[in-house]
């Protein structure tokens, strides 16, 4: 059967400073959450920090990483690779986060950590997203063709394994002015399904879960899960385990 559970995950980016506010955070997001069902619950610390979730007994609460690097081992100084995320109990990761496409990262390197997440059972979560809206509809065809670039050679039996976040450059980290509403949400959850239809199969993309995120916070969230969304990608607010909470309980 279809999992109905929404999915919230914590984006926490370079921050908190150190691993003692990394804990305090932790812990007191697992005090928020006690007790929620039919919310999964995922955080994606810095590398430094995933020991947090070490013995964490909350079973509705997973650890992310918010990249990888393609390469299996060797001489890559600096990088993080997929069996070392394993060991560390992380089952999601977050991939083509704009943040990531800003430094550098492009689609076919995304489609590549992708493909190698899957094979090692890991949740992949592909980011894609317009930095901006135009009028003749070009940030549809730029998102369709990070799509196809990304999600290129993985087999129509993997899409279920993989979640998609839309998330619009302009309303991540956005003041309220900027923020993007479930409108603008449905539009494009409409326009992936298709895209998804046309790579794959209608079925297939009924069962492919979009999510959303982008200045997600407590007043807002609920209208993009009553709007279709799978579910959230909260980045400041997720460091703030009260507003973090609030929407967990809010959604489920
Ligand atoms: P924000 O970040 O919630 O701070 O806008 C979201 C994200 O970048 O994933």
């Amino acid at each position: 059967m279809h999992n109905m559970s929404k999915i919230i995950i914590g984006n926490w980016k370079m921050n908190p400073e150190s691993l003692e506010e990394a804990r305090v955070i932790f812990n007191n997001n697992l005090q928020m959450i006690k007790g929620v069902r039919n919310v999964d619950v995922v955080i994606c610390p810095p590398f430094p920090f995933l020991s947090i979730a070490n013995n964490s007994k909350i079973k509705n609460i997973s650890l992310g990483a918010q990249n990888v690097f393609e390469k299996p081992n060797g001489a890559y100084t600096g990088k993080v690779s997929l069996k070392m995320l394993l060991s560390m109990g992380v089952k999601y990761i977050i991939l083509g986060h704009s943040e990531s496409r800003l430094l550098g990262e492009t689609n076919k390197v995304i489609n590549k950590k992708i493909l190698s997440t899957l094979k090692a059972k890991i949740t992949p979560i592909l980011c894609v997203g317009e930095s901006s809206r135009d009028d003749n509809g070009f940030y549809l065809a730029f998102i369709k063709h990070q799509l196809i670039e990304c999600l290129s050679s993985v087999p129509k039996t993997q899409i279920k394994n993989i979640i998609i976040a839309y998330e619009p450059i302009w309303a991540i980290g956005a003041k309220s002015s900027h923020r993007a509403t479930k409108e603008e949400f449905v539009e494009i959850q409409i326009f992936i399904k298709k895209v998804i239809s046309d790579i794959y199969s209608l079925k297939i993309a009924s069962i492919t879960k979009i999510i959303y995120g982008g200045s997600v916070h407590p007043l807002n969230a609920k209208g993009f899960i009553e709007a279709g969304a799978d579910g959230l990608l909260i980045g400041r607010d997720s460091l703030i385990p009260k507003k973090f909470g609030n929407i967990i309980k809010l959604i489920r």
